[in-house]
């Protein structure tokens, strides 16, 4: 099954869930669950006087209580209009109509090629891109009333859309429907590149940047006005994505300065924080790819008081060419595969200053439960092939090319490489020497150092310190906050592919998350993987269902609950009994004695750990972990495997926690957020 021919991936500068289209892997036609021709359902709108038919798929169930589950499909429905470069303007079909949700709509102006394994090729688009999909357990009654999950993709604003297979709801939906806990999903397209994130001074006056985040919300609002008609609880809506797709989420919260509310209730972020690398200060450079395109398409008009014939020769280009110009552009301004060169930016109304300026004034949508995450190898890929790092200079290129090259002062530079020193990593260094086969290349000590600060500039220092600074600001309003949740993901299904793709050193990388939250979903081997991987994704998808729920992924039952060395006991990361109620939130970042990140996966199991600030030393407490050998305390530490070892674990609940807790303690995560978060305002984050 796992026998996939692939090419060496050029893992250069891999951002945000995207590796070069140059991977070649083998995609095994997937059984695709039946379709129920001829019996179409149909749901109504008594208000707006509308019908939407829609499909039946029916898939076997894993358990024997349940035999078929069955799911409905509405698709391609239309939520907006816009113009190109305009805002978008809520659609509304006409009273009386029957609505053919049966097809999926196109995807937005997008490059077609697959980007695997995260990525199927697009097959159609267009610019009347602006649709949704709504899946949910056959026979939904119109006052049933369930918890709604929202995803918004990712893909460097550049790539995907909410009919990709890599989103297929199917397993998610059936397992909600075995849990007890049916909920319904959504997935909505927006404008991606230049066709989303245009920039022009006449635009700004027209309040009309950053359009795909426009197009997000009123999707958003679409579903918070018209999910009650499917059966859904607009009260209970929560929005999630990974990599851009939680950057969008969490930008989200702080649009209009939270002013506005949010149209969601809940959030889940995977590797999808508000800071990453994403500068939207960068006015002039936006605009000036916008001015470059322009002029690539032929539309030369150099001064500034011509931009309105700019944008009106720029409407006139067919959207194919404009694709492809930009595209083209976007991948040599960022290689290799274009991402985030259009991006969202700082525009005075829809986002009204830096975003870590607007979260830690308190300026962000309150109350939100909300999950923020990272994978343990989140930077790998960004970092480039393991081999290239055989000194500490040879650390810096990558650092540059993710920061720019005078952004960080030399002493930025030694302050942060004193954070992460070799002895810190000499245990993941020899762990991977131990575990490569004779013919694995080298991966020097520092490439396990870039990988992790790499990791935690883009993804991991703004997760917590997004969350921090929501959990303070919602405790402050409301000490019944039902509070923010950190997980670090430590297993990926995608670990094989990778390592036949000659690159055998990356563990849980960017984008990992996917396959299990959407419950062993994996087009390119036809949705099967290991038991591990599928015990993993039933648990992970199993916590997202809850939380969609209640707003807490913890199991409900109270004997475990009370069992905090149960795995999936999920404690708030800042303000729960563990932290004395609420007391962390009110510290500032650099006062935080610790916080609470959900393990999830990997060989020493998923539980909760709480991580001190390295350093700090509570009343009496020995806090030396991080010089102590992780092995210890009875477990055996090895790689994840068969049955054995779920039964140890099973076993050993207590010392895989402690020995979780000494893994973690030593990634000195508070110390080293500490200073990545006080160069916030040199990224323009
Ligand atoms: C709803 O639309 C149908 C189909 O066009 C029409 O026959 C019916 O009269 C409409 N009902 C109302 C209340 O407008
Ligand atoms: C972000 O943009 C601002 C404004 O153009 C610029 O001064 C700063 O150097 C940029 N930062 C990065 C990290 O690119
Ligand atoms: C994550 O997994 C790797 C390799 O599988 C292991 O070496 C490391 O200790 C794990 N870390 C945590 C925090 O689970």
């Amino acid at each position: 099954m796992l026998a996939v021919a692939l090419q060496p991936l050029h893992a250069v500068a891999v951002l945000l869930g995207l590796s070069l289209a140059t991977t070649s892997i083998h995609v095994l036609a997937a059984d695709p669950p039946s379709q129920d021709t001829g019996n179409n359902p149909i749901v109504k709108d008594p208000i707006n006087n509308l019908s939407y038919r829609g499909t039946i798929t029916t898939l076997p169930s894993s358990s024997s209580a349940n035999p078929k589950v069955q799911i409905e499909h509405y698709l391609n429905i239309r939520f907006a209009s816009a113009p190109r470069f305009s805002p978008p303007t809520p659609f509304l079909y006409q009273s009386g109509s029957l609505i053919d949700a049966t097809l999926p709509g196109p995807a937005c102006p997008q490059s077609l090629p697959a980007i695997p394994p995260f990525f199927a090729e697009t097959h159609a688009i267009s610019e009347d891109c602006l649709n949704l999909r709504i899946s949910r357990p056959a026979g939904t009654a119109p006052d049933a009333n369930l918890p709604v999950v929202v995803h918004i993709h990712g893909g460097g604003v550049v790539k995907g859309s909410a009919y990709d297979p890599h989103f297929d709801p199917d397993r998610l939906l059936s397992l909600s429907v075995e849990l007890g806990e049916p909920i319904i999903y959504v997935a909505i397209n927006y404008r991606l590149t230049i066709f989303g994130f245009p920039r022009l001074p006449v635009l700004k006056k027209q309040k009309a940047l950053n359009l795909g985040m426009r197009d997000q919300r009123v999707a958003l609002e679409w579903v918070r006005d018209n999910i009650v008609y499917f059966g859904g609880d607009p009260s209970r809506v929560t929005a999630f994505g990974l990599s851009a797709g939680g950057t969008f989420t969490s930008l989200q919260m702080v649009a209009y300065a939270g002013e506005k509310g949010a149209p969601f209730t809940r959030a889940w972020m995977m590797s999808g924080p508000p800071g990453t690398a994403l500068n939207m200060t960068e006015e002039k450079e936006t605009e000036r790819h916008t001015r470059n395109v322009a002029e690539r398409v032929g539309c030369i008009f150099k001064k500034p008081e011509d931009d309105e014939d700019l944008l009106s020769c720029l409407r006139n280009v067919p959207m194919e060419e404009l694709t492809e110009k930009a595209m083209g552009y976007s991948v040599e301004n960022h290689p290799p595969a274009g991402l985030f060169t259009f991006i969202p930016s700082v525009d005075g109304d829809f986002i009204p200053e830096r975003q870590s300026v607007l979260y830690q004034s308190g300026r962000v949508v309150k109350g939100i439960p909300t999950i923020l995450s990272w994978a343990q190898d989140d930077g790998a890929t960004n970092a480039g092939p393991a081999p290239l790092f055989v000194s500490e200079e040879s650390m810096i290129p990558a650092l540059t090319s993710f920061l720019g090259h005078s952004i960080l002062s030399p002493s930025d530079i030694s302050t942060l490489f004193s954070l992460y020193p070799e002895s810190d990593f000499l245990e993941e260094y020899q762990s991977y020497l131990s575990r490569k086969s004779d013919t694995d290349p080298e991966a020097p000590i520092h490439y396990f150092r870039i990988s992790r600060i790499l990791r935690d500039i883009l993804f991991t220092c703004s997760s917590i310190d997004f969350g921090h600074h929501l959990s303070r600001a919602s405790y402050s309003e409301d000490p019944d906050f039902a509070g923010v949740r950190l997980y670090t993901l430590n297993q990926s299904m995608l670990t094989p592919l990778f390592k036949g793709a000659g690159m055998p050193w990356l563990g849980a990388v960017h984008g990992s998350d996917t396959n299990y939250i959407f419950n062993g979903v994996f087009p390119e081997f036809g949705d099967a993987c290991s038991e591990e991987d599928g015990k993993l994704a039933r648990e992970m998808a199993g916590a997202f269902v809850r939380f969609a729920a209640s707003g807490d992924p913890s199991p409900k039952e109270k004997g475990k609950r009370e069992n905090e060395d149960e795995g999936w006991v999920w404690p708030e990361a800042f303000g729960g009994r563990e932290l004395e109620d609420g007391v962390e939130a009110k510290r500032g970042m650099e006062e935080l004695r610790g916080v609470n990140v959900h393990v999830i996966g990997g060989p020493v199991g998923t539980g909760s750990c709480k991580v001190r600030h390295h350093g700090f030393v509570a009343d009496g407490e020995d806090l030396g972990s991080m010089q102590k050998p992780i092995v210890g305390e009875g477990v055996e530490y090895r790689e994840m495997g068969g049955k054995d070892d779920v039964e140890e674990k099973a076993k050993k609940p207590k010392q895989l926690r402690r020995k979780r807790e000494a893994l973690l303690e030593r990634e000195k995560l508070l110390k080293r957020c500490a200073f990545i978060n006080t160069l916030n305002e040199k990224l323009g984050v």
